[in-house]
């Protein structure tokens, strides 16, 4: 009995068990700032971008290129290039009777043979200034700008031209060749003397 007394009075009372609570997890406030970035992977870019701006590139040189070398023309002489007056249209005997046109684009003439002469007449309507057209069906030229016509040695004789279309300087070379002089030209004009039979205003055959 008296072992139990020890027993009981040297037991440490143990307070009951109680429940304990886990602190209550604290909430993390995230600091205010801005957004994480967003990484955004651009797709590659297509072909057909890469060669238009190299067309762009091109052209705004070219551009420039030009600008600046009219720039610098401005500051430099200029020269006028004019068609040689005097020119070569072969022999007499390279003619058939009548009008040859193949000189009409290169010297602004035509070789006109007949039974006696070789003369050139320079294609020029006495009107305005036009390039008369040769009509072989009509054997005449007529003016394409208002209607004046001539007949195959370049007499007018219908439409406002007021004189036959001029002549140029002939003579022959060294070789025989004709030598044809623009800017020395035979007139017809109309109530005067005419000077189509004078000296160098055709080759007698
Ligand atoms: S320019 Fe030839 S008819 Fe007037």
């Amino acid at each position: 009995m008296e072992s139990n007394l020890k027993d009981e009075s040297s037991a440490v009372a143990v307070p009951p068990a109680t429940a304990v609570t886990p602190p209550a997890p604290k909430a993390v406030v995230k600091p205010a700032g801005r957004p994480p970035a967003v990484v955004v992977e651009s797709a590659p870019e297509p072909k057909v971008f890469k060669t238009r701006r190299m067309i762009i590139w091109a052209s705004v040189a070219a551009f420039l290129g030009y600008c600046f070398l009219s720039f610098i023309r401005f500051f430099l002489p200029r020269s006028i290039t004019e068609p040689a007056s005097t020119f070569k249209v072969g022999f007499p005997s390279d003619y058939a009777l009548g009008v040859d046109t193949k000189y009409q684009q290169q010297y602004r003439i035509w070789v006109d043979k007949t039974s006696d002469r070789v003369f050139v007449i320079y294609a020029r309507c006495t009107h305005l200034g036009c390039t008369p057209d040769w009509k072989a069906s009509e054997n005449k030229f007529k003016c394409p700008c208002h209607g004046s016509g001539y007949d195959s040695e370049g007499i007018n004789f219908e439409g406002p031209a007021p004189r036959p279309m001029d002549r140029a300087h002939v003579e022959l070379n060294a070789e025989g060749q004709i030598v044809v002089d623009v800017s020395r030209l035979f007139q017809k004009p109309k109530g005067e003397v005419g000077h189509f039979d004078d000296p160098g205003a055709y080759i007698p055959l």
